[in-house]
């Protein structure tokens, strides 16, 4: 071992020009660094005009530090799964422009561009959808639609809709796509309890000693795919420069929601600094709110949420956190990890009536929830009053911040569910596929 080392440099003529080299090498790769820091390369949404391989890896050492920050870690290599013949359908759906352009040709100025992202549950869509036509102003805006991967009624649903300009994209890395291989189930994967020391099958337990569903985690990914994609890939969104609503497939919007939420965005600054979003229901999905004559600042809630890109790149910067995290509730993530870490309280701006409500079928949490509307067959009775079919907050009103609430909090360990290695680097991939460098 002496030998060696000593050996190594033995040339002195080497070693006296090595620093000279040294330093001519970490000026190229901070040149390197500074000049791709912030340069996007838009993966999929750009396979038309390249021949484009699948899965692409790219080298740590190339990558702008919005991506080195998240990537501190081992020698995690960020692939994305190979797509199959489906997935790659549906990424060609998704570079369709929006339908409707001719019956709405033109955005309404500082409109809020609406997403809705649904997984299976064309009953619940039909309803959501309808509420949506009847929402003032909504031919102003674009709705767009993301769907956890591909299920032909709910596409039907979709492509009926006349009341605004509709683009529809497709997760084409949903784990129900893939009947063989990860996203979906591998052969040889572990399945619940399975010990994989005795089994001999792959994949690593939850904090509960569960091994993955994909099942499970398809709303998760979902979720974050259709986050970074729209506020970083998609061409219609991602230049967007104001706020973004999001809405679920079960719930309903009242016809006062987008006048309400534009209004909360503009009265945002001035009430609420300190708010990071706003909302269209209280947070505690059972309340329909308290209706005082004051605006209520409160803890973001998970139903009609909208925020603006600075926030989006707060997130996103918590990619790790948000990836890591064993709970398979993407909200629970949000609230036990992702915010916690922003330092301080992430409020949210809403009005003192709920302008949305989440649904369901009736009989299934009926313990826990039986104020929630519900539905058999048909649609669920949602009672609407007067006010609720017009804009409903006072630009005067005051703010009433509630301080201490229950709910997840930081220190909340998880409910499990996401301990794979695979579902977390998949989950980090999503945050790099529009940010990651050519190699
Ligand atoms: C374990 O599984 C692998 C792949 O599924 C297989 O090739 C191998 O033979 C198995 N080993 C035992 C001891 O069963
Ligand atoms: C986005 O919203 C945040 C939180 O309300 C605010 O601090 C920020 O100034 C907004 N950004 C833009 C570009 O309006």
């Amino acid at each position: 071992m002496p030998f060696y080392k000593r050996s190594r440099f033995k040339d002195s003529g080497f070693r006296r020009v090595l620093p000279l080299f040294l330093i001519i090498f970490s000026a190229a790769l901070v040149f390197l660094i500074l000049t791709r820091k912030g340069s996007i390369y838009d993966f999929s949404f750009r396979a038309d005009e390249e021949e484009e391989e699948e899965s692409f890896s790219f080298s740590s050492s190339l990558l702008g530090s919005d991506t080195q920050t998240l990537l501190k870690f081992g020698d995690f290599r960020p692939k994305l799964p190979k797509m199959n013949g489906i997935a790659i359908s549906l990424e060609q759906r998704n570079r369709l422009p929006p339908r409707n352009i001719d019956l709405f040709p033109n955005l309404g100025k500082n409109h809020v561009k609406i997403v809705l992202y649904v997984h299976n549950r064309p009953q619940y869509l039909q309803v959501v959808v309808k509420s949506l036509a009847n929402v003032e102003g909504i031919g102003e805006t674009m709705l767009i639609v993301s769907h956890d991967g591909f299920f032909s009624e709910m596409d039907a649903i979709v492509k009926g809709i006349r009341f605004s300009q509709v683009k529809q994209i497709f997760s084409p890395y949903s784990p129900h796509l893939y009947p063989d291989t990860f996203p979906g189930v591998s052969n040889g994967d572990c399945h619940d309890k399975d010990d994989p020391s005795t089994s001999n099958c792959s994949g690593d337990a939850d904090q509960y000693g569960n091994h993955r569903s994909p099942k499970i985690v398809s709303l998760k990914h979902h979720w974050w795919w259709m986050m970074n994609t729209v506020w970083d890939g998609l061409p219609e969104t991602r230049r967007h420069s104001g706020h973004i609503l999001f809405v679920e497939e079960d719930h309903f919007l009242y016809p006062n929601a987008y006048r309400n939420i534009q209004l909360l965005v503009n009265l945002k600054p001035k009430k609420c600094p300190d708010c990071f979003a706003v909302n269209l229901a209280p947070s505690d999905v059972k309340s329909k709110g308290e209706g005082w004559g004051s605006m209520i600042a409160e803890k973001m809630g998970n139903v009609g949420y909208a925020f603006n890109r600075t926030v989006w790149r707060r997130i996103h910067e918590k990619s790790k956190e948000f990836c890591w995290f064993d709970d398979y509730n993407w909200d629970i993530t949000m609230w036990a990890t992702v915010y916690p870490s922003f330092l301080t309280p992430v409020y949210t701006l809403r009005g003192p009536r709920a302008s949305a409500v989440h649904f369901g079928k009736c009989g299934l949490h009926q313990g826990q929830d039986k104020i929630s509307p519900c539905f058999d067959n048909g649609e669920p009775k949602i009672e609407l009053d007067e006010t609720d079919m017009v804009p409903n907050i006072k630009t005067d009103w005051p703010v009433y911040v509630y301080k201490k609430q229950q709910g997840y909090r930081a220190g909340f360990k998880g409910w499990g569910g996401w301990g794979d290695h695979r579902d977390r680097e998949l989950c980090l991939i999503f945050a790099y596929m529009y940010h990651s460098m050519r190699v």
